[in-house]
């Protein structure tokens, strides 16, 4: 079992990562709690026991389900459980599970404890570790196109600790650890470390430390977390234009080399360097770069330049570089436009 230590004062936290890394749930809940309200889907296969009390709520699967109804109706079975502020939420499943319990444990009593035992490598990797909750509020333009939505309404709520068990990556979907290898695939142009030199626990725990460190500079985003979005501006704009068709993870994978493209383009990096972009995400990891096919390219610069890192004038990307990874505003619709037609 490795245990990384998430360094955040008097709110840090483990996650603790391994095969069979259940059986150290008890141990991560708050010793005031009486009752836990475990919150999860149908389908999810890993069994946990808390050792306390409580309920079992399950939410929708998809999108259309990560809504304020959803938090509503959550807080609704909390008040009837009787759930206190010294009780404990349980999240059970993927990233979809950990930010909706997440923003309804941030909610109900203005903030109750939250351990999420994560069951996805997209989970592991990116969505139960940092803290971010929320929920969609679909947002639509004066022609009632969609232009965004995605978790727009939700809270910073640390978890008081974190499950990665890797006996839930057998149980998965081919797609759902696709997404996954999407997700981690960004880390390895974070920092210069080999990741695809590690085995599996090291190669997620590592993933985990990167985001922790990251996290314990910039819990709120005001500055280097954004880096935890390579990748993601073009992945944002094909998840609204294809109505989310495409999953999040699929797109980051494409988001990357778009990303390699535009930098290159942009003389930040070699093309070289945009090789090694490909040799990871299509290469390593097998994950599709084409762009699928949308109504407008056009559109998708529009939509990215609704991208809530932008900053000032033109667009603006986390674009690799020879300082690294790192916030770039003001790029011309124009280059980001040609740098589409360069992925492949
Ligand atoms: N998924 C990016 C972050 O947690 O900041």
């Amino acid at each position: 079992m490795i245990t990384v230590r998430v360094p955040l004062g008097e709110r840090a936290y483990d996650v603790v990562i391994g095969h069979g890394a259940r059986s150290e749930l008890s141990a991560l809940l708050p010793r005031s709690a009486q009752r836990a309200a475990i919150v999860t889907q149908s389908g999810i296969r890993l069994k946990i026991d808390p050792g306390l009390p409580g309920e079992r709520f399950e939410i929708g699967h998809g999108e259309e389900h990560k809504t304020m109804q959803s938090v509503e109706s959550l807080c609704r079975g909390f008040a009837s459980m009787g759930l206190t502020r010294n009780d404990v939420v349980v999240s059970l499943g993927g990233g979809m599970v950990s930010d909706v319990a997440g923003f309804a444990a941030a909610s109900w009593h203005r903030g109750v404890a939250v351990v999420h035992v994560t069951t996805t490598l997209v989970g592991m990797v990116d969505a139960a570790i940092g803290g971010k909750t929320g929920v969609n509020l679909p947002v639509y333009d004066h022609l009632n196109d969609r232009v965004g939505g995605k978790n727009l309404v939700g809270a910073y709520w640390q978890p008081v600790g974190v499950i990665c068990d890797l006996d839930a990556l057998s149980t998965l979907p081919a797609r759902e650890l696709r997404c996954g290898r999407g997700e981690m695939a960004k880390y390895h142009f974070l920092t210069g470390d080999d990741l695809l030199a590690m085995g599996e626990a090291e190669r997620i725990a590592r993933c985990v430390q990167i985001k922790a460190d990251i996290v314990a500079g910039d819990e709120r985003e005001g500055g280097r977390r954004a880096l935890l979005n390579y990748g993601h501006t073009l992945a944002h704009a094909l998840e609204t234009e294809t109505n989310y068709a495409i999953a999040h993870g699929e797109a980051v994978a494409i988001g990357l080399v778009y990303a390699a493209h535009l930098a290159q383009r942009l003389g930040r990096i070699s093309d070289e360097r945009v090789q090694q972009h490909y040799e990871v995400v299509s290469g390593a990891y097998e994950l599709d770069t084409a762009l699928p096919k949308v109504a407008s390219r056009e559109r998708l610069i529009a939509l990215m330049g609704l991208d809530k890192k932008v900053l000032g004038d033109g667009l603006t990307f986390v674009l690799d570089g020879s300082n690294g990874v790192e916030v770039v505003a003001g790029v011309s619709p124009a280059d980001a436009l040609a740098a589409l037609e360069d992925v492949h």
